[in-house]
């Protein structure tokens, strides 16, 4: 651990427990109960994290509701330059972060410097973006029977506390994208990062910490869902929620939040439609690498194929030789490792393992995989899998792309628009004319030309509709989400 800089984020000892963060100081939790972070590679307990109580939280909220106005307060320029030091303290860290996000979460070692060096970019981005978000007038002669004399003035102030929770798979990337921008725009911030990844997300609030942001300002707390959630959600001092993680989990945050602001980034259950006319070498390549990077555990992946049985035969051998030479499933540190190293845990893989068992009993044909070591799951390709089958109905989560069988694209469109989902969908074709029109008619929140999904570059809107979601991420949006337009009407005296 590099050693002064983390120094008071854990105990030291081996493993370490890793305290939160109060606000103003590293700690262990009331009671100091913890619980294990172990490691999907080997099964070892690389560290421990605090579990916090209601009263820890409580503690929490007080300070960070007592630091927030005048957080609020310090020019836009200083608190960009804080947020501006922890991207640069980010990339100091690069190595140290890229070898603890393998070992906590199994990335290989370019998804995770993927994940570190995106992160330091993002933050750099939405600082200076923060710093174009501007304010506007309306007066009131504009609407009909109004005479000049009112103008409203319209800025953008800060929620005041934010909670943001933060998921396992991308655990610095998705705690920045909602610490940056609530942070610049003046509210404070408590983290609630999932158990693991939670050690990589600590790191995360110990570099914002050292790069400035005051006292109260940001703080993280540490435990499971069912012990905290309802202390937190229910908080009286949080004035938005900002999450990323699962459909259902998504829908319990919700019922408890009440009628505080959403972002909410949930599951994925995303379709790839292959047109006739589609370059089927190109569609191959984009399942693979939408269905199969980290193990499939996204929710932009690729989840299943839409295709006639004459495009599927065609289809079918490109994306099992693209297999043979994009994918190799393995120990993430391994150089010889490519896009599938283990799921997070043992309990996923026999989720995963159970739900490709399933679709197999109900008459699906598995063509590759299907077979799992501890928390490997063998990359997957099932066939004739049908749209009430759990491994495409909930979201899978792990190394397995479904074909299903349609006639037409009006079954591929019936079927999208029938999901619970409604992340992104893909459309592969050489009529980019008609890719775009049939494209018009899905239910989704984006939908990808001739590419598999993903949310990146992060300035492009993301957003999921329907169980994927609620709210536009992306830069310049999630700022707008994490501030609130406040108008000030000059009435002049008649
Ligand atoms: O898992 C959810 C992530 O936001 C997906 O991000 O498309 O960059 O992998 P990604």
């Amino acid at each position: 651990m590099p050693a002064d800089f983390f120094e008071p984020i854990s105990d030291h000892k081996t493993p370490p427990s890793y305290f939160f963060f109060d606000g103003d100081s590293w700690r262990a939790a009331e009671g100091g109960k913890t619980t294990p972070v172990i490691s999907p590679i080997d099964g070892q307990t690389i560290g421990n994290v605090q579990m916090v109580t209601s009263s820890d939280i409580d503690a929490v909220m007080a300070r960070a509701v007592q630091s927030q106005r005048a957080w609020e307060a310090t020019p836009l320029n200083k608190r960009a330059s804080i947020i501006h030091l922890a991207a640069d303290w980010i990339r100091h860290y690069e190595d140290y972060l890229v070898a603890l996000l393998m070992r906590e979460i199994g990335k290989t070692a370019d998804e995770a410097k993927g994940e570190i060096v995106r992160t330091a970019d993002l933050i750099d981005y939405y600082a200076k973006e923060a710093q174009s978000i501007r304010g506007e007038t309306v007066d009131s002669d504009n609407f009909p029977g109004y005479e000049k004399g009112k103008t409203a003035l319209i800025d953008r102030v800060a929620h005041g506390v934010v909670l943001a929770i933060a998921p396992f798979n991308y655990p610095v990337n998705l705690s920045a994208s909602k610490l940056a921008p609530a942070l610049l725009m003046g509210n404070s911030v408590v983290l609630k990062p999932s158990t693991q990844g939670g050690i990589s997300a600590l790191h995360l609030v110990r570099i914002f910490e050292k790069a400035g942001v005051p006292k109260g300002v940001i703080s993280a707390v540490t435990g499971t869902g069912d012990v905290i959630g309802d202390a937190l959600m229910k908080h009286p001092a949080v004035s938005m929620v900002a999450f990323t993680g699962s459909s259902d989990t998504g829908r319990a945050i919700g019922g408890l939040s009440g009628m505080k602001p959403l972002l909410f980034e949930c599951g994925g259950n995303n379709p790839a439609v292959i047109m006739p006319d589609a370059d089927m070498n190109l569609a191959a390549r984009e399942i693979v690498k939408g269905g199969f990077a980290y193990a499939g555990q996204r929710c932009t992946g690729i989840k299943y194929v839409l295709a006639t049985p004459a495009v599927r035969e065609q289809l079918l051998p490109a994306v099992l030789e693209e297999m043979k030479k994009s994918v190799n499933a393995g120990d993430p540190r391994s150089p010889e490792t490519k896009m599938v190293g283990p799921v997070i845990s043992a309990r996923a893989a026999d989720r995963i393992e159970k739900v490709i068992q399933d679709a197999v009993k109900q008459g699906a044909t598995l063509v590759a995989g299907g077979g799992r070591t501890d928390a490997l799951v063998e990359p997957t390709v099932l066939t004739g899998v049908t749209p009430s089958m759990e491994v495409i109905a909930k979201e899978t989560f792990g190394p397995v792309v479904s074909f299903v069988e349609i006639q037409s694209m009006d079954d591929a469109m019936s079927i999208i628009n029938a999901s619970s989902y409604g992340l992104q969908a893909s459309v592969f074709t050489r009529d980019e004319g008609a890719g775009l029109v049939f494209g018009k008619q899905l239910n989704v929140g984006t939908i990808q030309i001739n590419g598999s999904p993903q949310r990146g570059p992060d300035h492009f809107p993301f957003m999921g509709i329907k169980g994927s979601g609620v709210g536009v991420q992306g830069v310049r949006y999630s700022l707008e989400a994490m501030s609130r337009l406040r108008s000030v009407v000059l009435n002049k005296p008649s």
